[in-house]
């Protein structure tokens, strides 16, 4: 496959849709199975998580709802460790079993400042899924309930990873190439 120019910088192929579907739905029936008669509330962390959210919902089967969060912490290729909440969660999720739905844990930063900050609503409890994890990179105690893949501590984008803004549609998940 073709490597890709974002913005001013050159990616390879790293991971192709057809395995990160696969990884999708083998996590939905883990969802499907642990979750069930719990009516959980899917929280999809906006932008990066719009397309897994998307695809990871159609595989979910059992009774559930989804919204939507707005966060962010990074800039170009690297995190800022300093987390801004864009747009609030509207929802009541007192009493109510949460799933959280990132993109990508890194260093966890986001994920830690967004649990203090549901958990300060009063959940029944806070599950994470996320689609790729950098085990290499991550320094927090919470545990990562459902990852779909690791990745090594390469900058990617693609599938709704993006590099400044840019290269969120792709299908597949690209690597930056070091030059
Ligand atoms: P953390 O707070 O360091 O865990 O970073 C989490 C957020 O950083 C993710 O939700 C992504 O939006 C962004 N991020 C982390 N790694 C990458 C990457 O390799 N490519 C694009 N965005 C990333
Ligand atoms: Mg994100």
């Amino acid at each position: 496959m073709e490597n890709i120019t974002v913005k001013d910088k050159e990616f390879e192929i790293y991971i192709t849709s057809e395995k990160i579907q696969e990884a999708v739905r083998t996590l939905a029936a883990r969802i499907n199975e642990e979750l069930k008669g719990e009516n959980p509330l899917f929280i999809s962390v906006l932008n990066g998580s719009f397309i897994f959210a998307a695809d990871l919902l159609k595989k979910v089967s059992i009774d559930c709802g989804i919204s939507f969060i707005k966060l962010a912490s990074y800039q170009g290729t690297s995190s800022t460790g300093d987390v801004r909440t864009l747009v609030g969660l509207d929802e009541d999720i007192k009493d109510r079993t949460v799933v959280i739905v990132e993109d990508i844990v890194d260093t966890g930063n986001t994920i830690v400042n967004l649990v203090d900050q549901l958990n300060a609503m009063g959940p029944k409890q806070i599950k994470i899924a996320t689609l790729l994890f950098k085990p290499d990179s991550y320094t927090k105690d919470i545990t990562i309930d459902y990852k779909a893949l690791e990745v090594p501590n390469d900058f990617l984008v693609g599938y709704g990873l993006d590099y400044d803004g840019l290269g969120r549609n792709h299908e597949h998940i690209y690597s930056l190439v070091s030059s």
